[in-house]
């Protein structure tokens, strides 16, 4: 059955943390957010036709920092959705992210009354130390304050880890982990610091080998107590898995919306990304602009890409690998056809000879080697336009 899913970007911030690249703002910075609010709800009349209303799957409020918004604007934007025909229940995911000591009574009250089922808390690290290197604004103890205060509503939560921090040792993170083991979260994802070489977070990191030792760390202490891994970045007890992200991992339709969000829609015979500018000035220029606009292919064509057969394979290839459960081959053959199926096929092949991929009853899926050098399993499952002729 078809899923679908809307995702709503808040992007501000208390204060930017070093190594991030996400569209957000220091709050100072930024119009106050009922302004914003408006803007949200003005794009999505705007955009209204996009979609085909229906029953939501999925609805994830990320950031930026949602949870510093007043919760009257979160529960507008879900309402505005109701309004045009995109309906939510208690079957629908609803998810926030949450920073460490920005929740409060209030918050949270309205937030459940508001339907809002799951709440991803940035953690990052336990480590105040490291929490000021990187400009990070809670201290370790706030985090812990937040995660008794989500578990003391007994709701469903995961929360985020960065690891291989400059100088961050494997005991550094094994104690990480024991915070882990300590609020037992229903799901939890480790992250690997990515910064770009001139980032000054990217001196001083561990080395790729002791990158590669710390995930195996993670791996297994996660394993052992009863996490499956199935994306290579997050881990679930059973039926905790985040449905909004295997939206993305699966081939469904979702909407986004605010600054920078992207859309993935099955308009067009191979789907069609489209996306939001990632500068406030020129968002907000867009939705004054008001263009009335009955199909993404009328956007400006900087800010749509209308897929080709080459491009939804690698896409389709690089999301189904993705998930530890891999790819199928007889979705392959449905969504393309079997002599391109094939050429998937073989491709794979070629990745189980060099033991980064094993075949499963029904296609292919990441060894653990695979999932380590999964970029080399990507590059590999990239395909162009020429190697389909
Ligand atoms: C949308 S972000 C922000 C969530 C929230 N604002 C926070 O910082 O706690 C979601 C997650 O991406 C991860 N992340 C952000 N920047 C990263 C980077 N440069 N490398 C690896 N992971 C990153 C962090 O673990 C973060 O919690
Ligand atoms: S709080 Fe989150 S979104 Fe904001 S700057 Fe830090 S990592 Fe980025």
């Amino acid at each position: 059955m078809d899923r679908f899913g809307v995702y709503f970007h808040i992007p501000y911030c208390l204060q930017r943390c070093l190594y991030c690249d996400f569209a957000t703002y220091e709050q100072s910075q930024i119009l106050p957010a009922e302004d914003y609010t408006s803007l949200v709800l003005r794009e999505m009349e705007q955009r209204k036709s996009f979609f085909t209303p229906r029953p939501l799957q999925t609805l994830y409020f990320g950031g930026g920092t949602p949870s510093l918004l007043d919760p009257d604007h979160i529960l507008q934007m879900i309402q505005g959705l109701e309004k045009l025909g995109f309906s939510h229940g208690p079957d629908t995911e609803i998810t926030i992210e949450i920073n460490p000591a920005t929740l409060n009574k209030r918050k949270m009250e309205t937030y459940l009354k508001a339907g809002i089922n799951r709440f991803s808390v940035g953690a990052q690290t336990f480590d105040n130390t490291q929490l000021k290197k990187v400009n990070r604004e809670h201290s370790a103890q706030q985090t812990e304050d937040t995660l008794s205060f989500l578990k003391s509503y007994q709701v469903n939560y995961s929360f985020d880890l960065l690891f291989a921090l400059p100088g961050q040792s494997l005991d550094g993170l094994k104690r990480d982990l024991e915070f882990v083991f300590k609020y037992d979260p229903p799901h939890v994802s480790p992250y690997c610091l990515t910064v770009p070489r001139e980032n000054p977070l990217s001196a001083g990191r561990p080395s790729e080998d002791h990158q590669v030792e710390m995930f195996d760390v993670i791996t297994q202490s996660l394993t052992s107590h009863g996490y499956t891994q199935y994306e290579i970045s997050n881990f679930a007890k059973p039926g905790f898995e985040s449905r909004h992200n295997k939206l993305y991992w699966e081939d469904q339709e979702w909407w986004g919306l605010g600054l920078s969000s992207h859309s993935y829609s099955k308009a067009t015979p191979y789907g069609i990304r489209f996306w939001n500018p990632r500068s406030i000035h020129d968002y907000e220029k867009q939705i004054h602009q008001g263009l009335d606009l009955s199909s993404p292919l009328e956007l400006p064509v900087s800010q749509f890409e209308n897929l080709e057969r080459h491009q939804a394979m690698t896409d389709y290839c690089h999301t189904s690998l993705r998930q530890l459960e891999g790819l199928s081959l007889s979705s392959a053959i449905q969504k393309f056809n079997s002599a391109l199926a094939l050429k998937i096929q073989n491709r794979c092949q070629k990745m189980v000879a060099k033991g980064l991929l094993e075949k499963t009853s029904y296609g292919f899926a990441l060894t653990s080697e695979g999932i380590v050098l999964s970029n080399q399993v990507f590059l590999e499952l990239t395909f162009l336009e020429e190697d389909l002729l």
